[in-house]
């Protein structure tokens, strides 16, 4: 069991093969971090590593110990107004208006295995050895609330999973303000803080920046993830690469409003904090009630960007993601909307379902404009029942016919929005968020339902069990469009009212679990505008996200390098779609599109109807190929080599878990003259092996590959040489099978 508890020095010791985690209970009962980072021995005490100084000015807690400040000592479990001059993982108020507490281990309990978080996402253990959980059970004997740290370190992967749960065992109502899922502080500061920021259509682009004094913070308090921030935050040490060197990786699962921030004292150290947002949150805690806060998880990597990047892949594709889906090869789909928009009937889609199917496609995607009403984005959104005047035989009529070509259906919903112009508003008007006597906020004509009330919960999920249950649906994709702004709800009493992002997101699962549960055979793929729900408390849900609504070759380069960082390529959906291209006009060659969308699910975005032959030739041939090795691609070990966001080429490459093949993409966006000579140095071959490469004559050694380079210069430095498809937005894959010698 690798938590061990040492009771001389009430030490904790939680490790495993790669990492170590260590903490003890200091003489006043506060939880100190004493260590985090590469595995080291387990020895009785590491005392050694507690710094007690006295500091001038500090305030301590004991009179006759000077040394003994909160103000410096690295803590797990910070709470407000203790002493502690950073910020709080906890703060409550009393009814007295107190906000002091004082947390004191009481005991703690260590079993094998990991428990699920009820109602929320998390990630979990199929088999108890799997991981290890640590429950410290902390106590404040003024308000009688319990608080109970929760860790769970799993045995072949360097993650640790940390949450909090709070119980209010006294009899006075306590107002939750701040509760972070994670606290961690570290002996120095001396990192780059890695974040994934962007917006609509550029979403995770990377950016890297040093550690300064204060607070770096990263946030949404748009009611959903967004595509502003991710909940990722990466410490980083100066000298790490994405091969080498040590790195740090935090997450949350969660899908609502988040704060991550690294607080960086006089003294530089770092205390890491990542939650739900505190500034959008206020939950009353009745007695005998309990608060579960969302799971942060902790990577920890000596192996650089790439280290920490693999292992939250493999946690994710493995003990994250739920389903029959989650292992299994993504199915190839065309999705209408960039191809038609809303100008569709049924005779239509059936005309492009038939290209489809002759080009190869597996899946065709009907996306918006399907529903009663909806030829725009101004109505209708509520009204989940057919538009009889464009699909005379409804969702189940064309579902039928499009699975009789072969094909399997799928379907886009937007479930928690709602248009003005609606049955459902005309009917619900108190169902959206909203304060009485003030305006609300549109956003692309909607608004959000609150979904912090069970009934609109259910009437929802009633309206979509109609459609799902009587058409032959595979595929769902769940988008959301709009940010929450006035965010009130009519159901909830006044002093509710900072629960209610987090009850919205709650009701958001709630949706997600039901239908998963009836209908467990179907692949969802969230949505938010594009990328900007993209967390890991949807791929519980949802195993695939629609990556970003941006399908131009040269910026899905940067979307999906930085989309890797976090997430494993079979969660990314990644579509081609045809030119020039709808959101910035830019023309990439059909090819360099596809050597783009290979690394993700797999799709297509476009009019079949109006390919030429040579296209049609071409997709056909791409789509053999994503067939061929979608499943190296997807479940392979994913490595990325040169960033689009240093330079003017990207490159990343899979390899199977045998090593025995490899694919190796190389993107160059602009077109160079006379440039220079260019080498990728690849990773995770076996040194050992033999490679060949598809297309070249000669043998290369692994070992080869990787410390010498594969020369990759371009053959043409003069216009005499220019080939057709080297110009701007080149890309060259290369394919590689190994042997042993
Ligand atoms: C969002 C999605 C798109 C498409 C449209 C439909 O923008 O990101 O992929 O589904 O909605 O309205």
């Amino acid at each position: 069991m690798p938590i061990i508890y040492h009771s001389s020095s009430r030490t904790f010791h939680l490790y495993n093969a790669r990492m170590s985690y260590i903490l003890k209970v200091l003489k006043n009962g506060h939880i100190a971090q004493l260590y985090c980072g590469k595995k080291i021995h387990d020895r009785e005490d590491f005392d050694a590593l507690l710094e007690l100084e006295p500091k001038p000015m500090s305030v301590c807690a004991y009179k006759e110990d000077p040394a003994f400040s909160l103000e410096h000592i690295k803590r797990e479990f910070p709470s407000a107004l203790s002493g502690d001059m950073r910020m709080p993982s906890i703060d409550v108020r009393q009814e007295n208006g107190s906000r002091i507490l004082n947390f004191v281990y009481q005991d703690h309990v260590i079993f094998s295995g990991k428990p699920a978080l009820e109602g929320l996402p998390a990630t979990y253990v199929e088999r108890e050895e799997e991981a290890s959980t640590l429950h410290i059970h902390l106590y404040d004997e003024v308000c009688h609330l319990k608080a109970i740290l929760q860790y769970s370190i799993f045995e072949e992967r360097s993650v640790l999973s940390r949450s909090v749960r709070l119980e209010n065992e006294g009899e006075q109502t306590l107002v939750l303000e701040r509760l972070a899922s994670l606290n961690l502080d570290l002996p120095d500061s001396d990192y780059d803080f890695v974040d994934l920021k962007g917006a609509w259509a550029r979403e995770r682009h990377i950016l890297v920046q040093p550690l300064h004094p204060g607070i770096q913070s990263i946030y949404s308090i748009r009611g959903h993830s967004s595509n502003n921030f991710n909940p990722f935050l990466g410490l980083k040490r100066k000298n790490a690469t994405e091969a080498a060197g040590e790195m740090l990786g935090f997450t949350l699962v969660y899908s609502g409003n988040f704060l991550a921030q690294v607080d960086v004292d006089v003294y530089d150290t770092a205390r890491i904090s990542i939650g739900m947002h505190p500034f959008t949150f206020s939950w009353p805690l009745l007695p005998s009630n309990h608060f579960q806060s969302p799971e942060a998880l902790f990577v920890y990597s000596d192996q650089g960007m790439n280290g920490v990047s693999q292992t939250f892949h493999k946690l994710f594709r493995e003990r994250l993601c739920r389903g029959p889906w989650k292992s299994k090869a993504r199915p190839i789909l065309m999705n209408n909307w960039e191809g038609t928009y809303f100008d569709f009937d049924e005779d239509k889609i059936l005309k492009m379902a038939k290209e489809a199917k002759a080009l190869g496609v597996e899946l065709f995607v009907l996306d918006d404009g399907w529903f009663e009403g909806r030829n725009s984005d101004t109505s209708s959104l509520g009204d989940w029942w057919p538009d009889r005047t464009k699909l005379p035989e409804g969702i189940d009529g064309l579902g039928k016919k499009i699975e009789s070509m072969g094909l399997r259906f799928g379907l886009w919903i937007e479930p928690e929005m709602v248009n003005e112009k609606s049955e459902l508003y005309e009917k619900h008007p108190d169902w959206v968020l909203g304060a009485p006597e003030r305006s609300m906020s549109q956003g692309r004509h909607q608004y959000v339902l609150d979904f912090s009330n069970p009934e609109v919960v259910d009437y929802i999920f009633g309206l979509l069990v109609k459609v799902l249950d009587e058409a032959p649906i595979s595929y769902v994709k769940w988008d959301m469009n709009r940010s929450l702004s006035e965010v009130y709800s009519s159901r909830h009493r006044p002093e509710e009212q900072g629960t209610i992002y987090h009850r919205y997101i709650l009701g958001v699962y709630r949706l997600y679990s039901m239908l998963i549960e009836r209908y467990p055979h179907i692949l969802f793929e969230s949505c938010a505008s594009g990328g900007a729900r993209f967390d890991p408390g949807m791929l519980y849900y949802a195993p695939q996200t629609w990556t970003s609504d941006d399908t131009d070759a040269a910026e899905r380069i940067k979307i999906q390098y930085g989309t890797s960082v976090l997430y494993p390529l079979c969660s990314m959906g990644s579509h081609v779609s045809a030119i020039p291209n709808h959101q910035l006009n830019r023309n990439t060659p059909l090819q360099t599109r596809a050597d783009v969308a290979y690394f993700g699910t797999f799709g297509y975005e476009l009019d079949p109807l109006k390919l030429d032959d040579a296209e049609k030739e071409a997709i056909k041939k791409q789509i053999e190929f994503m067939k061929k090795y979608r499943e190296l691609i997807q479940f392979g070990t994913f490595y990325r080599l040169v960033s689009p966001f240093e330079k003017n080429e990207c490159a990343w490459m899979v390899v199977s878990d045998d090593r025995n093949t490899a694919i190796v993409a190389y993107y160059r966006i602009l077109q160079e003259v006379n440039s220079k000579y260019r080498r990728l140095y690849l990773q995770g071959l076996d040194p050992s092996k033999v490679y060949q490469i598809e297309g070249k004559e000669r043998l290369y050694y692994g070992d080869e590959l990787m410390y010498a380079g594969l020369v990759n210069t371009d053959a043409s430095c003069g216009e005499h040489n220019l080939k057709a498809q080297e110009g701007d937005f080149l890309s060259r894959l290369y394919i590689l099978h190994g042997k042993d010698l």
